[in-house]
């Protein structure tokens, strides 16, 4: 895929490399986050646009630039700290913008925090399927992390999750979508691991 070599344009390099660096977990939620859209469009059969996935591997990029000890903070964060947080999808989505060839790309970063509902990050209605596919697999992959404030959940929970959220948190056909993939990750584990 051509647009994955945009990852070593010199805008994403040194951004993508200090995640490696710094928050190698933060790699592996981008990872996860990108098989789960890749999935999605292996099981949706009419195809979806293939610069998701790389939209995806990009999604939390604008974290680099938030202090680590509020990123990893094991108890509630401040009414401050969260609104920190709450800046990483319009910094993620301004380095996205610079680099003119992964533009498109730029709206779905800005928006992966949106809800159906109107009750994300910056309260946007009436998005894009690919905001939604993107939304939905990024608390998927969260789910089956693990977060300070919740552990692991098997890929069976995560599914009642979404489905319990549909049509408030999640939309639900890309809520429908992912769902299915944790199906098959239920089944086959070896899925989340495997190579893009
Ligand atoms: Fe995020
Ligand atoms: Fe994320």
């Amino acid at each position: 895929m051509r647009e994955f070599g945009l990852l070593s344009h010199p805008l994403l390099r040194s951004p993508y490399a200090s995640i490696k660096e710094r928050d190698p977990a933060l790699l592996v939620h981008l990872k996860l986050t990108a098989r789960i859209v890749k999935g999605c469009m292996l099981v949706n059969g009419i195809g979806l646009d293939r610069r998701l996935v790389l939209a995806a591997l990009l999604h939390d990029i604008g974290k680099v630039f938030l202090p680590q000890q509020v990123l990893k903070k094991p108890g509630p964060l401040t009414r401050e700290e969260w609104e920190l947080v709450k800046l990483h999808p319009i910094i993620g989505a301004k380095l996205i913008w610079e680099v003119e060839a992964l533009r498109p790309l730029a709206y779905w970063v800005l928006c992966h925090h949106e809800r159906p509902d109107g009750r994300g990050y910056l309260g946007m209605k009436g998005l894009e399927k690919e905001v939604w596919i993107l939304q939905a697999a990024d608390a998927a992959a969260a789910m089956l992390e693990g977060r300070p404030y919740s552990p692991p959940k098997q890929p069976a929970e995560a599914a009642a999750e979404l489905l319990k959220g549909a049509g408030s948190q999640f939309e639900p056909e890309a809520a429908a979508l992912v769902i299915k993939v944790l199906k098959l990750l239920e089944e086959k584990p070896c899925l989340r691991s495997s190579d893009l």
